[in-house]
């Protein structure tokens, strides 16, 4: 296991549209070590593959001590809304509020390639909703209350 290096914005691969996980092999698992190391020395609460430079549909997540590994990761279901303050390790020293459904239904495969669906409300939807996002190379600040502000600052990347 080891820790990988967090991507910051204005890293193009953070833009990128990550591509759909078809082996269920070592290199994942590895990945998803790798990730486990990295978010916790970041003290992260999620971190997406693209942020460590892999463009694969992976998401791992730390919700208070439930940890959630999902591969190719999609959102079948949502209903109402909610509003908070989130941050992100490729986006430093900033946070902001952001509208994310209240809950959600995701679909996922497992490390082994076996199916699972995850239902949540409040936090578990906030962070899977921000966490997909970056699969599809979507950034919090693309839709949160005052991330234009950050975008003019350090510029459209
Ligand atoms: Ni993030």
């Amino acid at each position: 296991m080891a820790k990988r290096k967090v991507l910051k914005y204005g890293d193009e691969r953070l833009r990128k549209v990550a591509k759909n996980v078809a082996d269920f092999d070592d290199d994942l698992f590895q990945l998803l070590d790798d990730m486990r190391d990295t978010m916790y020395a970041n003290n992260g609460m999620g971190l997406a593959a693209p942020q460590v430079g892999v463009l694969k549909r992976v998401v791992i997540m730390d919700l208070g001590g439930s940890f959630f590994e999902l591969i190719n990761p999609e959102i079948v279901r949502c209903e109402g809304e909610q509003e908070d303050e989130e941050g992100c390790l490729s986006v430093p020293n900033f946070s902001d509020i952001v509208k994310r459904p209240e809950k959600v239904t995701v679909k996922a495969k497992d490390r082994y390639g076996y199916d699972l669906e995850i239902s949540g409300e409040k936090y578990f939807a906030r962070c899977v909703s921000h966490e997909i996002d970056h699969l599809n190379g979507v950034l919090y600040i693309d839709k949160s209350k005052n991330g234009k502000k950050y975008i003019e600052k350090y510029g459209k990347k």
